[in-house]
């Protein structure tokens, strides 16, 4: 840690490890889980993260890209890394030779891994679009690709073990709609002879709302971090806990004495609130936040209570006892989601991770 950091952010890995586990019970059931650390996991460190998640029994690990897999595999040495986001630019023998697991939307994407590693026998889960319209194949192009991935298959190339798509959470009955989508694509390949063994469509939400689209496994990210996926229940009131603190430093008090100066700012990945509804909280006392600027935010009192003293340490959001806010409340401060309250986290602020072992 650098020596005098304006703010930093501590990662408790004793709880990230709690929530995996709670994962476990209440998201999977009898599903596999499949933990997401991708975007340095959700800005809280995919190194750490992915360790904590392999030691607290995870199945195996999400991590969008080609390069983020190669980076954990030493980490996670036995568990499938899987990643699907790849460009015509994509080193898929890099991928074949780290033991990666790929997710497929095309069969361009086939083609280039079938070139650049040849029998190789690559796991592949072929991704099918079901309503997000976001990666995926498109109905129209799935019974191509599946008769394309057989053909390969059965020419040692590759192992198609999964066939997965993403929901878009929007309702519970787009949600149905879509694994029924989902349903005819499974039938239409195993029609083209393929026998995948992992089903897979459901991430934090449907996961909990609606447990038949567990089926072979769950893929979790957010939840697992201690942030909701939903707007009317907090993680805490599903069991999970923060796993992510962040501190700031009251660097100095207005001469007026009526505002002070917090060592934080939208250049260290703070999400600007928006119309005056943001606060922070010293010793019961909430402070409302007047501006964030490039690295600082100012507080003002209300009243007669005085302000927290120069040098004392203020946390933005992530509290364990629940007296600051949570990283929901900047999400709805700022018109945004959770996701991206802790995942704008700078990199050049320094992570503090707090474990017991
Ligand atoms: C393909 C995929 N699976 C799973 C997840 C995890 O989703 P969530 O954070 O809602 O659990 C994500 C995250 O966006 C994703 O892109």
């Amino acid at each position: 840690m650098e020596l005098a950091p304006r703010c930093y952010a501590e990662i408790s890995l004793p709880a990230f490890r709690a929530n995996v586990s709670h994962a476990k019970d209440t998201l999977a059931g009898d599903a596999q889980l499949m933990i997401a650390v991708k975007s340095e996991a959700y800005g809280h460190g995919a190194q750490a993260l992915a360790r904590a998640a392999r030691e607290a029994g995870a199945d195996a690990l999400a991590v969008l890209d080609i390069a983020q897999g190669i980076a954990l595999r030493e980490t996670a040495p036995n568990l499938p890394l899987l990643c699907w986001l790849h460009s015509p630019t994509s080193d898929f023998g890099a991928a074949a030779r780290a033991r990666l697991d790929l997710g497929i939307s095309g069969r361009w994407q086939l083609d280039l891994l079938v070139e650049q590693a040849p029998a190789m026998n690559t796991r592949v889960h072929l991704k099918i679009d079901t309503g997000l319209h976001r990666n995926g194949a498109l109905a129209e192009h799935w019974p191509e690709l599946v008769r394309h991935a057989a053909a390969l298959e059965a020419e040692g190339h590759i192992t198609v073990v999964g066939i997965w798509s993403h929901l878009a959470d929007t309702s519970l009955e787009e949600d149905r709609s879509s694994l029924q989508r989902f349903q005819d694509a499974v039938a239409i390949a195993r029609d083209a002879g393929l026998s995948p063994s992992i089903l897979h469509i459901a991430a934090s939400a449907a996961a909990a709302d609606l447990p038949e689209t567990r089926l072979d496994m769950v893929r979790i990210g957010i939840i697992v971090y201690g942030v909701s996926p939903f707007d009317d229940r907090t993680a805490q009131d599903m069991g999970f806990e923060p796993v992510m603190s962040v501190h700031a430093q009251v660097l100095s008090h207005s001469p007026q004495g009526d505002s002070a100066t917090l060592g934080m700012g939208f250049g260290d990945g703070l999400l600007p609130p928006q119309d005056g509804r943001g606060w922070v909280s010293h010793h019961g006392v909430r402070y409302p936040i007047e501006t964030v600027d490039a690295d600082h935010l100012i507080i003002h009192s209300e009243g007669d209570s005085p302000l927290p003293p120069v040098g004392e340490w203020i946390t933005l959001w992530g509290d364990p006892q629940g007296a600051s806010p949570r990283a929901e409340d900047w999400a709805s401060w700022a018109n945004t989601i959770g996701d991206e309250v802790v995942a704008s986290l700078a990199p050049h602020v320094p992570r503090k991770f707090i474990d017991e072992n």
